[in-house]
């Protein structure tokens, strides 16, 4: 991280060493944030945000599931996130808009906290390791399961959620695993500590449903509509466990991780184990869009 940089809170910049919170705040002790996570990426010595308006839109949807009211519509947060990027000269960034309770009041009850607003934007590059798009990862199935529906709501990316996806996360680097694959709370496959899972299996995709405690990844839903456009049949739908030891191929999309392959489940081979064919061509489609190189037919990019 560039600790030179600018960052957005409520209304200013502000020196990256002076971006703080009170200790009291009632984020801190009760988790009650909710946040994104965007990449923007260079193209053509322009810079183009990914499903800028799409994020914007979730984080929102994310404060309304959580009562959290700031005073700036989603257009004014989309226009804050690209000045953001302007005045820390970045192209290619990591971008998290962060909504949280603040100072003010104590006790479980938010109701008459305060709400701030921060935007930080830095470079980052590959989640998951330096070859893992290339090469694939070795994942386990944590012994954590997903948030159960009346617990914690997955469709909120809220900060307290990302507690459950820590212990696995944990667990998994214990086990000397690259990352986690989570199930629901009845069994079924939902997905990693910060991705979404797909499936290929007799050259069809599957993806575990919004009802496996799953978050609606911005990056599953590009991938589903990639695999429609190659022609491939795509279902959500609840998947069993197994699927992960069957599957021809599996892979992980998100934010952070793009596309990444998966090579092991449990120490078990994913088809034999090199990146499968499906897998490489939704890639490339991908790599081509945030890159410039294909048309963006669905006005993916923001540029600027
Ligand atoms: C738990 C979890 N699932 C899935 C995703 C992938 O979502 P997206 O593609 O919108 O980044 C993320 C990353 O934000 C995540 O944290």
């Amino acid at each position: 991280m560039d600790e030179n940089g600018k960052i957005w809170m409520d209304g200013k910049f502000i020196d990256w060493k002076d971006a703080n919170i009170h200790i009291l705040s009632h984020v801190i002790h009760y988790g009650s944030s909710v946040f994104e996570g965007i990449r923007s990426y260079e193209i053509n010595g322009k810079v183009g945000v990914f499903r800028l308006k799409k994020h914007v839109k979730r984080l929102f949807e994310s404060m309304k599931i959580y009562h959290m009211n700031i005073d700036y519509s989603q257009k004014e947060i989309a226009k804050v996130i690209k000045d953001t990027i302007r005045i820390n000269n970045l192209k290619e960034s990591y971008i998290r808009p962060i909504v949280y309770r603040g100072y003010g009041t104590f006790g479980v009850d938010p109701t008459n906290s305060s709400t701030s607003i921060a935007i930080a934007v830095w470079s980052w590059g590959a989640y998951l390791g330096g070859d893992a798009v290339e090469k694939g990862v070795d994942v386990g199935v944590s012994s954590w399961v997903r948030l159960a529906p009346n617990t914690l709501p997955s469709l909120a990316k809220s900060g307290a959620n990302y507690m459950n996806a820590q212990l696995a996360k944990l667990e998994a680097k214990q086990n000397s695993f690259d990352e986690c694959i989570m199930l629901d709370h009845n069994g079924f496959v939902g997905e990693g500590s910060g991705e979404n899972i797909f499936f290929v299996h007799d050259n069809k995709l599957y993806a575990p449903s919004i009802s496996s405690s799953i978050l609606k990844g911005i990056t599953r839903d590009s991938v589903i509509k990639i695999a429609k456009d190659l022609g491939y049949e795509v279902s959500e739908e609840k998947i069993p466990r197994e699927m992960l030891y069957i599957s021809d191929e599996l892979f992980y999309t998100g934010t952070a991780a793009e596309i990444t392959p998966i090579r092991t489940v449990d120490r078990i081979t994913v088809g034999n184990g090199k990146v499968g064919s499906v897998t490489k061509s939704i890639q490339n489609e991908f790599f081509n869009i945030i890159k410039g190189k294909t048309e963006d037919k669905n006005n993916w990019l923001d540029i600027f």
